[in-house]
C-alpha cells in the first residue's frame, strides 16, 4: 500500500503529462514553452477542450460572456465575504453557483475569475468591479481586482501566468475534481472540491507563504541561516519539492522570465535568485540525496507580487487558471462512467465474537 498513492496510476488522460525526470509538462501535445506567453488563456483553455466541450470555437467571447453571467449569480453575495480570506471567499462564491447552468463549462472558468477579484476585493471591504465582456480574460481579471485598467504589460504577465498553471496532471486538486466528477455530482460542484483541495500549503497554498519567507529572510545575507533554522524546526521551506519532479519544475522558469519582463523588477528577481540558490544548498545540506527542487511557487509568489495582486490572492488566481484543467479533467472523467471507489484496509478492532 503507498500512502500517498504515489505511483498509483489512476486515470488515463489526453489533457497533459508531467515528466518528474526530465522537468517537462505537456500539455494536450505541446511543450509548456510553446504555449505560455504564446498564446492567450482563453485559446490555451479551447485547446485543452477540445472535443471535451462543443462551443468553445470563440473563446474570448465564450467566457466574457461567462464572466457577465458569473457576475448576474455572484455579485448579491459580495456582502457576505467579510472576515473571509479570498480563498475563502471565493469558495463560498463558487458554491453558490447551479451544476445545471446552460453552459457549466464556460460559467466555470468565468465565475473562477469573477469570484477570484470579488473574494480578493472582498477581504478588504471593497465592493466587486463588473467585468467587462469585451476584454481580454487576464487583463479583465487583473482589472476586476484593482478597480482600474492595467496596462498592457500586466495584463501579458498574468495571461502567461493562467496559462502557465491550466493543467498538471493528476495533481491533488485534479484528482479530487476527478473523483467528484465519477460521482455525476456535476462541473461546478468537481470545481469547488478541486479549489478545497488546492487551498492547502503542500499544494497551491504555498505562493503566498513565500512571500511571507523572502520577507522574514529581508536581505541575502540572513538568506542561510533564516532557512536552515526553519528546516531545523522541521518546517519546509515553500515553494520547494514535488511529488513528482526530481528537477526544476519547469513553471519556475516560466515565471521567472515572465516576472523579468515586468519593468522596475530587477532587483526582487537577484534577490529571489539568490534566497533560491541559498535554499536548494541548505535543502541539499539537510535533506542529502532527497533531490528536492525549485517548485512552480517560487516565482509564481514573484510574479504575483510584481503585478500588484495581494499575497492572500495568490491562491485564488492559482485556480481561475487551473479551473480550465478542472473542468477539462471532470468532462474525460465523466466519459469513463465509473465511479472512482478505492478500498482502504481495516487495521481497528474486531466485534467481539458472539460467546
Ligand atoms: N522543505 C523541506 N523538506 C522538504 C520539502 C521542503 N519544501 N519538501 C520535501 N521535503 C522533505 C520531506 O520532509 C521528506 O523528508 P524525509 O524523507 O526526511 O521525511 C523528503 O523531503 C522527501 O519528500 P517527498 O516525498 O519528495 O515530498 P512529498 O511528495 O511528500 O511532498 C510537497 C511534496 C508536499 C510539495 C513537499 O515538497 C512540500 O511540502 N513542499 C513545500 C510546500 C510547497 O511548495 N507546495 C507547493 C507544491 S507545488 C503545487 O502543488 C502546485
Amino acid at each position: 500500500m503507498s500512502i500517498g498513492l504515489d505511483d498509483v496510476i489512476a486515470a488515463e488522460t489526453i489533457l497533459s503529462h508531467v515528466d518528474g525526470e526530465a522537468g517537462r509538462l505537456i500539455i494536450r501535445g505541446h511543450d509548456l514553452e510553446e504555449l505560455a506567453g504564446r498564446v492567450s488563456f482563453e485559446d490555451a483553455t479551447a485547446m485543452l477542450w477540445d472535443g471535451l466541450v462543443p462551443d468553445a470555437s470563440d473563446p474570448r467571447a465564450l467566457f466574457g460572456e461567462a464572466r457577465e453571467r458569473a457576475f448576474h449569480y455572484l455579485s448579491p453575495l459580495a456582502n457576505n465575504l467579510s472576515g473571509l480570506t479570498p480563498v475563502e471567499g471565493m469558495r463560498l462564491l463558487l458554491s453558490a453557483l447551479p451544476d445545471a447552468d446552460k453552459n457549466p463549462a464556460s460559467l466555470a472558468v468565468g465565475a473562477s475569475a469573477v469570484a477570484a477579484a470579488m473574494a480578493i476585493r472582498g477581504a478588504k471591504g471593497l465592493a466587486p468591479v463588473a467585468p467587462d465582456a469585451s476584454d481580454g480574460h487576464a487583463a479583465d481579471l487583473l482589472r476586476m481586482i484593482k478597480g482600474a485598467p492595467v496596462d498592457e504589460s500586466r495584463a501579458k504577465g498574468l495571461d502567461t501566468y493562467l496559462v502557465t498553471v491550466i493543467d498538471h496532471g493528476l495533481n491533488a486538486s485534479t484528482f479530487t475534481a476527478r473523483v467528484v466528477a465519477s460521482t455525476e455530482a456535476g462541473l461546478l460542484s468537481s470545481v469547488v472540491a478541486g479549489l478545497c483541495a488546492l487551498k492547502g500549503p503542500l499544494h497551491g497554498g504555498a505562493p503566498g507563504p513565500v512571500l511571507d519567507m523572502l520577507d522574514a529572510i529581508g536581505t541575502i545575507e540572513n538568506a542561510d541561516a533564516w532557512l536552515d533554522d526553519a528546516m531545523a524546526r522541521g518546517e519546509r521551506l515553500m515553494g520547494f519539492g514535488h511529488r513528482i519532479y526530481r528537477v526544476r519544475d519547469p513553471r519556475a522558469d516560466v515565471l521567472k522570465a515572465a516576472a523579468a519582463r515586468l519593468k522596475g523588477n530587477n532587483n526582487r528577481i537577484a534577490f529571489a535568485e539568490a534566497v533560491e540558490q541559498t535554499a536548494l544548498n541548505v535543502l541539499q545540506r539537510r535533506k542529502p540525496g532527497r533531490r528536492l527542487d525549485t517548485n512552480v511557487e517560487f516565482y509564481t509568489a514573484i510574479l504575483l507580487d510584481a503585478l500588484g495582486v495581494p499575497r492572500e490572492g495568490f491562491t485564488p488566481l492559482f485556480a481561475a487558471g487551473r479551473t480550465a484543467g478542472w473542468v477539462a479533467h471532470a468532462l474525460e472523467q465523466e466519459r469513463v462512467a465509473r465511479i472512482i471507489r478505492p478500498q482502504s484496509r481495516y487495521v481497528g478492532p474486531w466485534p467481539a465474537e458472539a460467546a
